[in-house]
């Protein structure tokens, strides 16, 4: 990659799309530099974070396998069509198709509400994440952005960043503290990300 060139990202999305939009926020006030945000996929068409893309005129695709018979084969052409570098999956609540996690090999990032190796996995999800930090009666939990294998929330950590858990938490309210530590760590993951695939040159990351 030429050094003078951002890191162009591709922003992967199931839901509400509030780290989008953090994403998105700290990129424009120059927060988040060497990245730009080329494009928003979603699996679900009535996702917030399409909402999120169309409202900051990012380019965004509905792409399922509803919609699409190949899916590997949609999202690698997107991916191309938009010279994406980097993928971000954020709240993305599907298994990329082995094609796609191959071709972007090491350039693949997600986040996870839990401090992994614990809590991660198909099941550990939305609040029954934070349920669980509470029924192990643990003291301290908070994100962790990882590489992206083919098994979730599985792949060599990036970043991770703790926050208290209170005696009075209910599962809820540990979400919402995880949240906004999520909100601070992932565009710090994702720049150390991308100035290390500008160092390199190659379009890969190395951790
Ligand atoms: C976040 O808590 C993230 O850790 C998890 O899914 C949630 C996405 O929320 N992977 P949002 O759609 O970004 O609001």
């Amino acid at each position: 990659m030429n050094p003078n060139t951002p890191v162009r990202l591709a922003v992967f999305a199931s839901g509400e799309g509030s780290n989008l939009r953090n994403i998105y926020q700290r990129i424009h006030d120059g927060e988040l530099k060497n990245v730009e945000l080329a494009l928003v996929v979603s699996n679900n068409s009535r996702s917030g974070a399409l909402e999120v893309a169309r409202a900051a005129d990012i380019p965004s695709r509905h792409l399922s396998t509803r919609t699409h018979v190949d899916l590997a084969k949609a999202m690698l052409d997107v991916l191309a069509e938009f010279r994406v570098n980097l993928i971000v999956l954020a709240g993305y609540m599907k298994l990329l198709p082995n094609e796609v996690v191959e071709a972007y090999a090491g350039r693949i990032l997600n986040i996870h509400p839990a401090l992994l190796p614990e809590f991660g996995g198909a099941e550990m999800y939305g609040l029954r994440v934070h349920e669980a930090v509470l029924a192990a009666h643990r003291k301290v939990s908070g994100a962790t952005v990882h590489l992206v294998t083919s098994n979730f929330d599985e792949g060599p950590i990036v970043m991770q960043q703790t926050c208290e858990v209170r005696d009075d938490d209910t599962a809820q309210s540990l979400q919402d503290r995880v949240q906004k530590v999520e909100y601070d760590l992932y565009p710090k993951a994702i720049a150390k990300v991308a100035v290390n695939m500008i160092e390199r040159g190659s379009g890969t990351t190395t951790l």
